[in-house]
């Protein structure tokens, strides 16, 4: 990539930020399309997002992505914000247009094409088993909910937050029974039973010694287990999963998706999927391989 005096600009922003997939797939994205575009990592902390918006407006970028933990606090921070992010209630990119920012969330829209994508299921009349309600659950369920799913469950550690999303889904959508399972194992056995879909939407899972979520044995060969976690190909729900015989989706769709719609939104041009999707895959895999040499080196002498 050869950086000149008109190379445009776009990034991501989040804290922290050095483990971020996003450069490699966004700049493989812009060198197999020919685009004069470079995306940067940039690491802003939480008290200085102000300036640091402030900042990529003056510089000319194009727009950025937002990851956690600014996903919330950028709606304030924009001109104007997309019906999707405003209904959603967290933005995850930004557009620059003329000096103007709009605030945009791919990431529902990204999860739904991955789905459709990977699984060749509809979702119409299909009943789902959310596990979280943080930003990424609220992005899924407002899709799943507007595109035809009949049921929503929604099982959440803090039930508050729970409860505010069924409230603010039950605002928005009329055609989808949307409610509350409480967080308790016997809740979700049930809620198990009655899906067609499971989504694992909490942070639960990326790390080796992470609790399961669910109990074992209550996955059945007819359900679709997704995982929103792409930090790693294999999680411990995916694995319960695919020894129930069930159909198990990682997060990697779902990244890609969503970045692809974030490329669409700032150049205009169609993106190109499988460059993304694999530089991604290098990406994680040159990961797993060094995360196995650390665990393999022992203790540090
Ligand atoms: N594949 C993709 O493109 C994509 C995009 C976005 C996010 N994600 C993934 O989705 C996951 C959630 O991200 P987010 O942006 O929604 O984060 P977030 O807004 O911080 O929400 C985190 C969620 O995880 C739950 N949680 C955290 N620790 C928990 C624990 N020990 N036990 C039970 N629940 C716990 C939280 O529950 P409380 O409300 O009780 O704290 C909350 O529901 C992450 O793994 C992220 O990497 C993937």
């Amino acid at each position: 990539m050869t950086i000149t005096g008109r190379t445009k600009l776009v990034g991501i922003i989040g804290y922290p930020i050095r483990h971020s997939l996003s450069p490699l797939m966004h700049n493989a994205a812009f060198e197999a399309t020919g685009l004069d575009c470079c995306y940067v990592p940039l690491e802003v902390e939480p008290r200085r997002i102000r300036s640091a918006v402030t900042a990529l407006r003056l510089l000319g970028f194009c727009g950025f992505n937002v990851t956690i933990p600014h996903k919330l606090r950028i709606m304030a921070l924009v001109d104007r914000l997309s019906p999707e992010a405003r209904m959603i209630g967290a933005v995850n990119t930004v557009e620059i247009r003329r000096g103007r920012m709009i605030g945009h969330n791919t990431d529902g829209r990204g999860f739904l094409r991955a789905f459709r994508e990977e699984t060749g299921e509809s979702i119409a009349g299909k009943r789902v088993m959310i596990l979280g309600a943080g930003g990424a659950a609220r992005a899924v369920a407002f899709q799943w909910a507007l595109e035809g799913g009949a049921v929503v469950m929604i099982a959440n550690r803090s039930s508050a937050r729970a409860a505010a999303l069924v409230r603010d889904l039950r605002r928005t959508v009329v055609l989808c029974s949307v409610f509350v399972l409480p967080w308790t194992e016997a809740s979700l056995i049930e809620g198990v039973r009655q899906a067609d879909i499971i989504i694992n939407a909490t942070s639960v899972g990326m790390r080796p010694d992470d609790p399961p979520l669910l109990p074992p044995n209550v996955l059945q060969p007819h359900h679709i287990v997704c995982d929103l976690i792409y930090k790693s190909s294999v999680t411990l729900l995916l694995d319960q999963a695919k020894a129930a015989g069930a159909k198990a989706v990682n997060g990697l769709g779902m990244l890609v998706h969503q970045g692809a719609l974030a490329f669409e939104i700032w150049t205009g041009r169609r993106p190109p999927i499988n460059v993304m999707r694999e530089a991604l895959q290098q990406g994680i895999a040159g990961r797993e391989v060094n995360q196995q040499e650390i665990d393999n080196s022992g203790p540090i002498q």
